[in-house]
């Protein structure tokens, strides 16, 4: 914590009448904190907040979203500002280095990333002990675990050289790491990245591209692409950035932490809600079946939720969805396709924002609702959505696991619970029982 308590938060204990004062921190912008570290030792409480609802779990400078303007910040800098003005790497820089590059200091960059794009060749052999039918999410668990086991190098975290080179590895391979995956499920040669393209237009090359015919660029999808990766590159501490910080804060290894992350990112709640969502639409199939849904997502014996709806932290329009519905008419346009998925999700959309259920709890729209059938009408299969969401996020992983390795206040992550299980109890031997 760099600044000083700006005032003091008193608790009171209503038995002893005893009270204690908890020093309060500012923030840049955004609500204050109540430091309740030495709670424990002072009261003999924990705090209780399962799902970190109230819980700040660490001081960035990174990200900040204020939820109900519908405000996201990387830097200082407005999503929609970035979407529309940067790339993918100007953005992976500025969220890697604090500012926005020079354009040396971008060239620079640039040649860095690139320089790693290729995987260590022995690593091809891991696809080909995965089963064809695999989910590319389970692929990217294990392939980007195994680096770890590549790059003896980088193990040294608390040098920032080695640092810096783990960061730059981890987003260079990324999109090598998932087009392989998707070739290998198709049957088609693994591509190899070529440097002299973008960082979007490369991975649309090797995802896409086959050795018999040449590739065309589309720059209205490569555009779309670099996009897409702006709009999911970092989001403050959700559950996979908050798995990945909490792996590395034993100090465990970077490709390993991120490999967690990509665990974290793949449940349907989270990234996996992409993938959910066309899902969903395709299963709706038809606008007149759309109040079904909605009668489902209200009722509390169902467990059907309205994916691509609702947020953690957005408590209005999430402004990453807002973007994303501009892309999906561009690229729908570009490609011709009149997707009736997309004239469904807008009903629905119209539909769900008009009904009290939704209205009441503040369900909007997220960055998921609409990304599905853009990344559907460039040809990505289904399965592939959340890895596309796993490239984009490896840099905010990144970033977020730097920021806490380079803290000099970091700790080992190590929650407390309520305990609400049995007190101790003799053991009683097996033929007793
Ligand atoms: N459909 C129906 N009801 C919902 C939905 C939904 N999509 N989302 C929330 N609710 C209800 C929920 O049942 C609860 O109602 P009540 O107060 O009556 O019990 C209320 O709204 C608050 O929900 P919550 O579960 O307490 O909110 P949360 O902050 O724990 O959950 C969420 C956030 C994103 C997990 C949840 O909104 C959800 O499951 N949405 C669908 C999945 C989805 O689209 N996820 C992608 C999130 S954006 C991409 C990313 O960052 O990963």
């Amino acid at each position: 914590m760099s600044n000083a308590a700006s005032k003091t938060f008193t608790l009171t204990d209503n038995q002893s009448g005893e009270s204690f004062d908890l020093p309060v921190f500012d923030g840049s912008v955004g609500p204050s904190v109540i430091d309740v570290r030495r709670l424990y030792g002072d009261t003999g409480h924990f705090t209780y907040d399962p799902g970190f609802t109230s819980t700040g779990s660490c001081d960035s400078a990174i990200t900040f979203i204020d939820g109900d303007e519908g405000i996201l910040l990387h830097r200082g800098y407005a999503i929609d500002d970035l979407a529309e003005r940067a790339d993918f790497l100007e953005v992976a820089y500025l969220l890697l280095n604090g500012e926005l590059p020079t354009a040396a200091q971008k060239a620079t960059f640039d040649h860095d990333v690139t320089y790693h794009t290729m995987l260590h060749e022995q690593l091809s052999n891991f696809y080909r002990g995965f089963r064809r039918d695999a989910h590319p999410m389970a692929i990217m668990c294990g392939v980007v675990g195994a680096l770890s086991a590549f790059y003896h190098d980088s193990l040294d975290i608390y040098d920032p050289h080695q640092r810096m080179v783990a960061s730059f590895r981890l987003v260079a391979k990324m999109p090598t790491i998932a087009a392989m995956a998707y070739k290998y499920s198709i049957g088609q040669p693994f591509n190899y990245p070529q440097n002299d393209l973008s960082y979007a237009e490369n991975f649309l090359h090797m995802m896409f591209s086959v050795p018999s015919e040449t590739y065309v660029m589309n720059p209205v999808l490569s555009k779309a692409m670099d996009r897409i990766f702006i709009l999911h590159a970092d989001h403050e501490q959700n559950a996979s950035t908050s798995t990945v910080r909490l792996a590395g804060s034993s100090g465990a290894n970077p490709f390993a932490c991120i490999a967690a992350g990509i665990a974290s990112l793949w449940g349907p709640a989270h990234g996996g809600a992409n993938e959910a969502v066309l899902n969903m639409l395709t299963e709706i199939g038809h606008k007149d079946r759309i109040a079904e849904y909605i009668k489902k997502a209200r009722d509390k014996d169902d467990p059907f939720r309205l994916f691509g709806f609702g947020h953690r932290v957005y408590k209005n329009y999430d402004p990453r969805a807002k973007v994303m519905q501009e892309t999906c008419h561009e690229v729908l346009a570009e490609l011709g396709v009149e997707d009736p998925l997309l004239d469904l999700a807008m009903e629905l959309e119209k539909l769900a924002l008009e009904d009290e259920y939704f209205v009441s709890r503040k369900l909007y729209p997220n960055v998921d609702f609409y990304s599905g059938i853009i990344l559907k009408a460039m040809g990505f299969p289904v399965s592939m959505f959340t890895v596309l969401f796993a490239v984009a996020r490896t840099v905010g992983w990144v970033a977020q696991w730097k920021e806490m390795i380079e803290d000099p206040g970091q700790k080992i992550g190590r929650p407390r619970q309520l305990y609400t299980g049995p007190d101790a109890r003799p053991y009683i031997p097996i033929d007793q029982r």
